[in-house]
């Protein structure tokens, strides 16, 4: 019944979801880089069932370095955002509970700081990170969900082990892992790094 034209998610994030979602029972969800939806109606499908959800998503629909000619995913941008809309839309209508999406199309850094500044720190149970892939967009991208997270919430990096397999060598800053190496660092005493197979990083936020 959705529309996917790939199978990012099922590769790389439901076997996590099906074992942590469950231990937090999230219900303030930020998702940072949403694509088709795929992430997005899998939150609405399993946890709009026992309690109201709230989720925010934050995507440009410009696409990272992976979207662009010669990449892995569709350079095509405006109709991912269209398949993004009518698959969250399906999933809305079908939820038993009620559902509160608000998309942020903007670059991450300019809609978290809007989120700040909104007076939502400390605020979500849950935040997925799975936006840019350039090691300053992370970093940012980090920091600034780290104070939207709650104490006792959980924050998840996709793609914590992604190189660009499409060039012949590695180039370090347009990874996630530096950044989030650095990030977990340096906020390590406000942390605990949650026990999950890797590829993808889990942490749990432990103070302010
Ligand atoms: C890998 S896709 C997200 C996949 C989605 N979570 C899923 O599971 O299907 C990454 C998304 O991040 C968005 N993105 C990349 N850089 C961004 C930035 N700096 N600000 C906002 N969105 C960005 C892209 O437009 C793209 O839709």
């Amino acid at each position: 019944m959705y529309s996917f034209t790939n199978d990012w998610f099922e590769k790389t994030a439901l076997a996590n979801w099906v074992k942590v979602l469950p231990e937090i029972r999230p219900s303030r969800i930020l998702e940072i880089g949403s694509f088709e939806g795929a992430s997005t109606c899998y939150l609405i499908d399993t946890l709009a069932t026992t309690g109201p959800l709230e989720i925010h998503c934050i995507d440009n629909w410009d696409g990272g370095i992976e979207h662009q000619e010669g990449g892995t995913a569709p350079s095509d941008m405006r109709s991912v955002e269209l398949r993004f809309k009518s698959n969250t839309e399906k999933a809305q209508s079908n939820a038993v509970r009620q559902v509160t999406l608000q998309v942020h199309k903007n670059s991450s850094h300019r809609a978290l700081a809007r989120l700040v500044a909104d007076g939502k720190e400390n605020y979500f149970d849950f935040i997925y990170i799975d936006g840019s892939h350039q090691a300053p967009d992370v970093l940012c991208d980090a920091v600034l969900a780290f104070k939207l997270l709650k104490v006792g919430g959980v924050m998840a990096f996709d793609d914590y082990l992604w190189t660009n397999e499409l060039t012949s060598k590695v180039e370090i800053l347009n990874c996630p892992k530096p950044a989030i190496d650095a990030f977990v660092n340096i906020h390590f005493q406000k942390l605990r790094v949650l026990n999950m197979p890797l590829y993808q990083l889990y942490l749990q936020k432990l103070s302010d």
